[in-house]
């Protein structure tokens, strides 16, 4: 999959690549990150991209032409991908909407800076807006590095195990269960019994369990958005029963 990204920092960006899992995609070739800067698309010796904000306010907007020249230049190599600005002012970003552009394929990244972007650009040339979270940075390339790095988990073969995506929170309205390694005891904690008899169906059911009172517990809103079987109203029926039951204890 192709990212091409543009920003005033390049270097930034290109951090996101040079460790972990993201690291190894690039290495095996699963992912091809490109890096723009609108300040080598300027046309004045002092390599502007900001101004002022007409009607006055604080703080600098990045200019319409570098920005129109940089992407003139992505879309040369890359005509057919679609164009994100990375905006406290977008969609909240969900994992759904990630695993459609993974399916989609390649996308370019506009990273805003100072106040934002003149909004001519935003109207001529964005698709989608899309933001992290109801939050302000300073600029989109850490937004743009989130993207980057939650799309690489579901590209085929990125991860060790193929279905670790598959079971990570969200993936299936769920958040993820709860996990324990070695040793079995710690500190007088012990891991569950269940996780430790080898019986594997027994293991998937609690797994099961915890993945949906946990998001009872923490994410109510998230059951709201699914409908669950007979079987996994019983799991979660019975969860709830022992919460409550050791809670008045
Ligand atoms: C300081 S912010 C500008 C905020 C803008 N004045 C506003 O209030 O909507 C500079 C840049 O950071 C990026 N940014 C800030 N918060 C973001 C978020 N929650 N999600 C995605 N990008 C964000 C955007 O690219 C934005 O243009």
């Amino acid at each position: 999959m192709r990212i091409d990204v543009i920003t005033l920092f390049p270097e930034l960006v290109e951090q996101v690549i040079s460790c972990g899992i993201v690291g190894r995609a690039a290495e095996q070739r699963l992912l091809e990150l490109c890096c723009w800067n609108p300040r080598d698309y300027t046309r004045d010796r002092h390599r502007t991209v900001d101004d002022r904000p007409y009607g006055g306010g604080p703080g600098m907007l990045m200019k319409v032409q570098p920005l129109q020249d940089a992407i003139g230049a992505v879309r040369e190599q890359n005509p057919d991908a679609r164009l994100v600005y990375l905006s406290p002012q977008g969609e909240l970003l969900k994992q759904q909407k990630l695993a459609r552009q993974v399916e989609l394929g390649s996308v370019i990244f506009l990273c805003g800076r100072y106040e934002g972007i003149d909004e001519r650009l935003i109207q001529k040339e964005v698709d989608e807006e899309w933001s992290i979270g109801d939050y302000v940075i300073s600029g989109g390339e850490l937004a743009a590095m989130v993207c980057i790095d939650a799309m690489t988990r579901l590209l085929p073969g990125a991860l060790g195990h193929e279905d670790s995506a598959q079971q990570d929170s969200f993936s299936a309205g769920l958040l993820d269960y709860p996990h324990y390694t070695r040793p079995e005891s710690y500190l007088g904690d012990s891991v569950p019994e269940v996780l430790l008899n080898g019986n594997h169906r027994e293991i998937e059911a609690w797994r099961e369990q915890q993945a949906l009172g946990r998001t009872w517990q923490r994410r109510p809103d998230l059951l709201q958005q699914i409908r669950l079987d007979s079987r996994q109203q019983a799991l979660l029926d019975a969860y709830i029963s022992e919460a409550e039951r050791t809670r008045k204890r």
